[in-house]
């Protein structure tokens, strides 16, 4: 089918919930993805950061094949080596005594944290989480009511009670929310969707402080800054501040639907049978697909190169700052980077796209790059070239 067949069967039978860029992807390998006719596109945006390590990871790939020839799926009532190895990856790379749940999305990861505090502080009466403005946890109920973004919740109110929101990066926000009823204090470390925002310095240890003061769960919401993205683990290793709870999901198996909840085993203890459940949570396919993404990360030393193609991209964008009054602020961590314009962001993402790049604009006007961990030096470069060449033809 040519990508218009394709997209006149979606006008007719898909929900029209998400905004498409009117290309029709068909194949994808490493950093690059191909239309129905033919057309290569540079990714800097894979997979909305699902795809960490690439298109089609070949150790991912074969692990899938060689799976689904075995088991697709069981439920939760019976014990799979795949989940098990997970989980014990997962706890290993984070250095933390904990214990892991796994699903199928982010939001799913949420919902499942936002239980387990809820558990934990019940039997002292308390329910309530303090998150961050501009923050992103997902679109299901619980998670929504901790997005503190109120353009998600127009039409779907009310919310889940019990969330109360202080601006990211503001302790004393913070600290006064807190009362008797909270029960944990919830954030992305770096906000991603909220246009890449790092936390200023000793944040992260007083929110810490905080919660060791008054018995509350510090939870991390790492669904995108996870998985090697900020050249650790986890983004919480960047900073060193334990959180008690990690939630993962988009780059966890290289592509593949998962989700996960990592949380400390004192208060992971609390979500006995009967709390809480995913049906898919943890199947084989996914598992298998997980560990050959962290043998990928291990093998090919992927977490260094975070590091790397991070100042790579802020040396060009620093650059062309010099050169291009409409860039007000670059924000970089590892691979996920952010470019605050001073105009909307969308026609730039347009023009990029007439060029065969695809990147990603949030907030209004933050360029936002979330590029594998395994994107070639020449391709960074190719692709900085064609965001100059858009950011600069930009009449002002
Ligand atoms: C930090 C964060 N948390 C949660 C989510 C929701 O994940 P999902 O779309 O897999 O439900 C996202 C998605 O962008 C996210 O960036």
């Amino acid at each position: 089918m040519t990508s218009t067949d394709t997209i006149a069967i979606f006008e007719k039978y898909v929900i029209g919930n998400y905004r498409r860029f009117p290309v029709c992807l068909v194949r994808g390998e490493g950093s690059h993805v191909w239309d129905a006719e033919g057309k290569r596109y540079l990714d800097f945006f894979p997979g909305w950061g699902c795809n960490l390590i690439g298109h089609c990871p070949p150790r991912v790939v074969a692990a899938v094949r060689e799976q689904v020839g075995k088991l697709i799926h069981v439920p939760n009532t019976w014990y799979i080596e795949p989940q098990g190895l997970l989980a014990k990856a997962l706890v290993d790379h984070s250095g933390l005594d904990a214990q892991v749940f796994l699903c199928n999305s982010g939001t799913e990861a949420n919902e499942a944290v936002i239980k387990l505090a809820r558990l934990n502080g019940k039997p002292n009466g308390r329910y309530k989480i303090v998150t961050m403005l501009n923050s992103f946890h997902g679109r299901t109920f619980g998670a929504l009511s901790a997005t503190a973004q109120p353009k998600y919740h127009k039409g779907m109110e009310p919310m889940l009670a019990g969330f109360n929101y202080a601006p990211f990066g503001d302790l004393d926000a913070v600290t006064k929310l807190v009362d008797a009823e909270t029960c944990a204090i919830m954030l992305e470390p770096i906000q991603g969707e909220g246009g890449i925002n790092l936390p200023p310095a000793g944040y992260l240890e007083g929110l810490r402080a905080l919660c060791d003061k008054h018995g509350l769960m510090l939870i991390f919401d790492e669904v995108q800054t996870g998985m090697g993205r900020t050249g650790t683990w986890y983004a919480f290793q960047n900073f060193g501040v334990e959180p008690d709870a990690i939630t993962l999901a988009k780059a966890l198996a290289g592509g593949v639907a998962c989700g996960g909840l990592l949380a400390k085993r004192k208060f992971a203890d609390k979500l006995v049978p009967g709390t809480h459940a995913a049906t898919f949570g943890g199947n084989p396919l996914a598992c298998a697909a997980a560990l050959a993404t962290i043998e990928t990360i291990e093998k090919d030393d992927l977490l260094p190169r975070a590091a790397r193609i991070g100042e790579a991209f802020r040396a060009r964008f620093e650059a062309l700052k010099q050169r291009c009054p409409l860039i007000q602020e670059i924000r970089v961590k590892g691979t996920m980077v952010g470019v605050e314009l001073s105009i909307a962001g969308t026609p730039i993402v347009d023009e990029c796209l007439k060029r065969q790049l695809l990147i990603n604009c949030t907030h209004g006007n933050v360029l936002r790059l979330l590029p594998a961990l395994n994107l070639p030096d020449d391709a960074l470069q190719a692709g900085c070239n064609i965001i100059e060449e858009v950011l600069l033809s930009v009449k002002s």
